[in-house]
Formats: C-alpha cells, sequence, structure tokens
C-alpha cells in the first residue's frame, strides 16, 4: 500500500532525537529550532519523560473513560496550579482540532447559537467546526462550508461588536498568537475588548493556546500577557511533548453533564503519564525562564541580520519576517547547515518553535549560519 500523499516532504529521515537535535540514519546532527510543528517542549527524549512513559506502560497503557482514571485528576491539578488556572475543568481529547471542536460545541450547546466569528490568517484544525473556523478555503471542503462563520480583522473590535450585537454568535475564537498564519497578534486592548464585548452579548470567548501556550511565549499562556480571562482555554502541541493529547480549560460559567462531550482515546493513561512529565520539568527547569533569556539573546542577536523587515511573535515563538521569501532559505539552512526551521502561510516568514530547553549557543549557531547565506 502507498501513503496518502499530502505532505510535501524535505528529504531527511530522522532516527534519533536528544535534546534540541535529531540525528538522521547517517548519523548527521540537526538542530531542532521548530519542534516538529512546536510539539517538542521539554526537549527530545528527555531521560525523566522517558522514565515516566516506560513506568506508566509497565502498568497500564490504556482503559476508557468508564473508569476512575486518577492520573486525569492528577494532571487537572497540576495543570490548573502550574499555569494559574485552577478555576477551570478540564476535558482531554487527543489533539489540538479535537480541543476546538469540543470547545465550539460547548459554547454552541450554552448559548443556542450556532455563528462563530474568527479572525483572518487565523488556523484553528482540519476537522469539521474548527476548519471552518480556520482561514483558509483552500482546506475546507464544500461539507465544511455549511458552518457560520464570520471573519474579521484582528484587532477589530467595533467589526466584533457590530456583529456580537446580532445576537446569534455562539463563540469569538481567536489564537493567543497566530502561528500558521504569521505570528501576528491581538493588541492587549483587542484582547480586553473581546473578554467584555462576550460577556455583555453572552457569547463564549475561545482563546486557542494549541501552539502559543504551554510556555512557549513566555508566559504559561500567550493571554496571560493581556491580563484577561478567557471562558475557554484549548490547548495541545507542547502538551506532551509528542504524545497526541489535547486539552479543553473550560471556565464554571459552562456547565458539564453527563455525555455531553466524550472520547474513546482522550485522556488515556499513557498520554495523562506524558502530560504530567511536561508540567513537572517545565517546573522543574524553570523552562518559562528560559524561554524569556533566551528569546531576549534571541532578540538581540537577530539584529545583525541583513534584509530582515520585521521580528514577530513573543518569546520562543518568533517569526523573521524577510523581504524575500524564505522557501530556498529553509532549503539551505536544512541541508548545508542541518537546522530545521518552519514557514508560514505568510510566505516571506521564517517561523522558529524551539524546545524550550534550547540555549542562547543553539540561536548562536543559528545566527551565524543566516549570516554566512545572507551575507
Ligand atoms: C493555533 C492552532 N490551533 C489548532 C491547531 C490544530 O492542531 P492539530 O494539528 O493537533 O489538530 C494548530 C496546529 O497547527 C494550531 O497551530
Amino acid at each position: 500500500m502507498k501513503l496518502f500523499d499530502v505532505y510535501p516532504l524535505y528529504n531527511v529521515s530522522p532516527v534519533k532525537a536528544e535534546g534540541c537535535y535529531i540525528y538522521d540514519e547517517n548519523n548527521i546532527e540537526y538542530l531542532d529550532l521548530y519542534g516538529g510543528h512546536g510539539v517538542i517542549s521539554v526537549g527530545h527524549s528527555h531521560p525523566d519523560y522517558i522514565a515516566k512513559l516506560k513506568g506508566q506502560l509497565d502498568k497500564l497503557g490504556f482503559y476508557s473513560n468508564a473508569i476512575q482514571n486518577p492520573l486525569q485528576v492528577e494532571l487537572a491539578d497540576k495543570l490548573g496550579k502550574v499555569s494559574g488556572c485552577d478555576k477551570y475543568s478540564l476535558f482531554l481529547c487527543n489533539s489540538g482540532a479535537e480541543a476546538n471542536e469540543n470547545a465550539l460545541k460547548l459554547a454552541s450547546f450554552h448559548t443556542g447559537n450556532s455563528r462563530v466569528i474568527s479572525f483572518r490568517n487565523s488556523f484553528h484544525g482540519r476537522t469539521s467546526a474548527s476548519v471552518a473556523v480556520t482561514d483558509n478555503p483552500k482546506i475546507n471542503a464544500p461539507i465544511n462550508k455549511q458552518q457560520i462563520v464570520t471573519f474579521l480583522e484582528l484587532n477589530d473590535a467595533d467589526g466584533v461588536e457590530k456583529e456580537l450585537k446580532k445576537g446569534d454568535v455562539c463563540a469569538v475564537i481567536v489564537e493567543g498568537i497566530q502561528g500558521v498564519g504569521g505570528l501576528d497578534q491581538g493588541t492587549t486592548e483587542f484582547f480586553k475588548a473581546l473578554e467584555s464585548l462576550c460577556e455583555k452579548h453572552d457569547a463564549i470567548l475561545i482563546l486557542d493556546e494549541i501552539q502559543s501556550g504551554y510556555g512557549r511565549s513566555g508566559k504559561f499562556f500567550a493571554f496571560q500577557h493581556h491580563d484577561i480571562n478567557p471562558d475557554i482555554i484549548t490547548t495541545a502541541k507542547g502538551m506532551a511533548n509528542g504524545f497526541p493529547i489535547g486539552g479543553v480549560l473550560i471556565s464554571p460559567k459552562l456547565k458539564a453533564s453527563f455525555g455531553l462531550l466524550g472520547t474513546t482515546f482522550g485522556g488515556n493513561h499513557l498520554a495523562c503519564a506524558a502530560a504530567i512529565s511536561v508540567l513537572e520539568i517545565i517546573e522543574k527547569e524553570d523552562l518559562i525562564a528560559n524561554v524569556k533569556e533566551v528569546s531576549d539573546y534571541f532578540l538581540s542577536e537577530i539584529k545583525q541580520i541583513p534584509g530582515i523587515r520585521n521580528i514577530k511573535g513573543k518569546g520562543l515563538m518568533a517569526g523573521i519576517e524577510f523581504d524575500f521569501e524564505v522557501g530556498e532559505l529553509r532549503k539551505k539552512l536544512i541541508y548545508d547547515y542541518h537546522i530545521f526551521t518552519g514557514g508560514a502561510m505568510n510566505k516571506k516568514l521564517l517561523r522558529i518553535l524551539p524546545p524550550l530547553t534550547v540555549k542562547k549557543k543553539h540561536i548562536s549557531t543559528f545566527i551565524n549560519a543566516l549570516k554566512e547565506i545572507l551575507s
């Protein structure tokens, strides 16, 4: 059987990884400044993470959500404490798209409405409601176009108010920092307006922190830079360092009832063990402080590089916007300098999402490579 050919692939076949490095079948070392789309939070093959997963596998890998699972309770408790969002409840699923799907469903159940406000250049996943609120017609099939979605410009609070006044909106969904779209972000004024407008018009504010969460921005969640309390927060990528998991953090305003949401695999024992281990490592190694230190260094060093139009994002969710398209630059970085980076919908933007354990020396290697290629 052949693979269904949907991914344009770089010709690199990693076989092992450690910390911020990946090794191919010829033992060539690559510096990972992309973390497999921002998934690797605590570094590849972290010994504590491996021990936790192996230990759990020896005991119990999976059972369904029909029995007590104390690991889910432990994960919710720890996530509440580490993130500061301890008033929220946690629903566990398997991916980012699934987290948003459940968040949008909850908003619709709660309000009785179905229209959603989303923003230009947003990316929220590829399942039915998640893809419908994603601003990319190319990945929306006719079946997805049944959903009623209004796309507005980021930071257009007046537009949001005008739409909310119509009274048929269940949710406003926004990324803490836009990922795939190209690292744009709302202003504090905008986020605060979303919070108060949603409250006033009985709509649910969903903060998609799937890429920007888990410490990547220099705070646990990127919205915490703006001092707001969303109704729902969604998370995935960095949550279990590559073990598939997604989470929906739900404010007490939204009530649970048996059967309202559900999943077979979500919150299984192995996934919970992986996610607990990530939180333990984030705390023990003070990784959010590392994000701040290394990103400050990155911002001071990147100024030396010619041809840069703009630096976007926050913390270790950084976008370097050049005045040219970066496709060839990314190829040179990977094949000649053995450095993984990412792209975005904005073709002139190089996206870096390194493990949160990255060090200044790794940033120096990257800066030197950029200097050589662009000089
Ligand atoms: C902000 C955001 N939301 C949702 C998703 C979808 O997550 P997943 O690919 O795990 O379904 C992504 C993935 O890139 C994302 O960046």
